[in-house]
């Protein structure tokens, strides 16, 4: 049974216009110890599936469908379960740590209360337990800079603290939203080995959101592909990257900076992401794809599954450029 079973998860927002149909029946799962991609352009429903999971969708939000986790359904549990699971066994990072630290409170204090509230530790202990941490995040003497203030810090460091509180209770699954997006490239590196640092040492799942495909490479074992809120391909990011099957997917490769080659040929793919409260009939994508055939405009391509690879394309595999 996998750790986290995603079954048909739909998100619509009401808005005073229209309804905005952020996910349309999405499915996934990810297993105990793996880390899984979600990869897509900005809009593609990536961030709001996560919040369904987490139960933190904005007040005009609705969720359906079932996200199953350790068989509990936590679109139907009680509050009270679901506050249990996410400060214990599920933890979420985001883009700016700064939004999720105390500015007023020293690091020491944040840190420890999390593990005092949850663990019943002394603060003594908690303390300690929170410098390790510190450590486990390569943040350098952190003994010492425990009781600094979150602006003290340099950006990449705020972030690595953040992944760090969010371990803090050995969380199952970690969820990270864009955790690199606001960093230059150097430090993201630098979080991406603190990530996988984690899963190595911890066991921990991550689930990584992200519309960089640069950071998916080499570090997650399985990607999928967000558009227009629904799932265009999934498959072991190795052999995603190396033979991708649905037209999106190949535009998104062929946009991201390579060093194996001109830069000037980068390709972006052409025209827009699609209005949420319109989505197409047929496949969302197919306005902007540059291989569309006449049924992908009237006729939304299901979901299928070939092996370990998931794709939905009315394109014959072999066709797609
Ligand atoms: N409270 C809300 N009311 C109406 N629409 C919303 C609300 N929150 C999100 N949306 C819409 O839901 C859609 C999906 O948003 P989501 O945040 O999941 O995108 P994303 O894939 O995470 O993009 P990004 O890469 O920019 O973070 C977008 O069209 C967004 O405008
Ligand atoms: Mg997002």
């Amino acid at each position: 049974m996998p750790l986290l079973e995603i079954d048909n998860l739909r998100v619509s927002f009401t808005t005073a216009d229209s309804d905005v149909n952020a996910v349309n029946g999405v499915s996934f799962g990810i297993d105990k110890g793996e880390t899984l991609a979600i990869v897509g352009e900005s809009g593609s429903g990536k961030s709001q599936t996560a919040f369904a999971i987490m139960g933190l969708l904005a007040r005009n939000g609705h969720a359906t469908g079932a996200a199953r986790f350790d068989g509990q359904d936590l679109l139907s549990i009680s509050k009270r379960d679901l506050n249990k699971i996410r400060s214990r066994e599920i933890a979420m990072i985001f883009q700016d740590p700064m939004t999720s630290l105390n500015p007023y409170l020293r690091i020491s204090d944040q840190m420890a209360e999390v593990l005092m509230l949850h663990k019943g530790m002394s603060k003594r202990d908690a303390i300690n337990e929170s410098a390790h941490m510190l450590d486990a995040v390569r943040i350098p003497d952190a003994r010492a800079r425990i009781s600094m203030f979150p602006h003290e810090f340099s950006g990449g460091m705020r972030q690595r603290i953040m992944i760090a509180m969010a371990l803090l209770c050995q969380p199952r699954l970690l969820i990270a939203d864009e955790p690199t997006t606001a960093l230059d490239v150097t430090v993201q590196a630098q979080i991406m080995q603190v990530l996988s640092d984690i899963r190595s040492n911890f066991g921990t799942a991550v689930i990584l959101i992200t519309h960089d495909l640069g950071v998916v490479a080499g570090f997650c074992d399985r990607t999928l592909v967000m558009y227009g809120g629904q799932i265009m391909e999934e498959g072991p990011t190795d052999n995603l990257f190396a033979n991708p099957s649905h037209p999106y997917t190949s535009g998104l490769l062929r946009a991201v900076p390579r060093l194996d080659r001109d830069d000037a040929k980068l390709a972006t793919i052409a025209g827009e992401p699609p209005d949420m409260s319109r989505l197409p009939a047929g496949c969302p994508f197919s306005p902007r794809c540059a291989q569309v055939l006449d049924n992908c405009r009237a006729e939304r391509p299901l979901l299928e599954t070939d092996g370990t690879r998931r794709r939905a394309c009315h394109l014959p595999v072999h066709e797609v450029a």
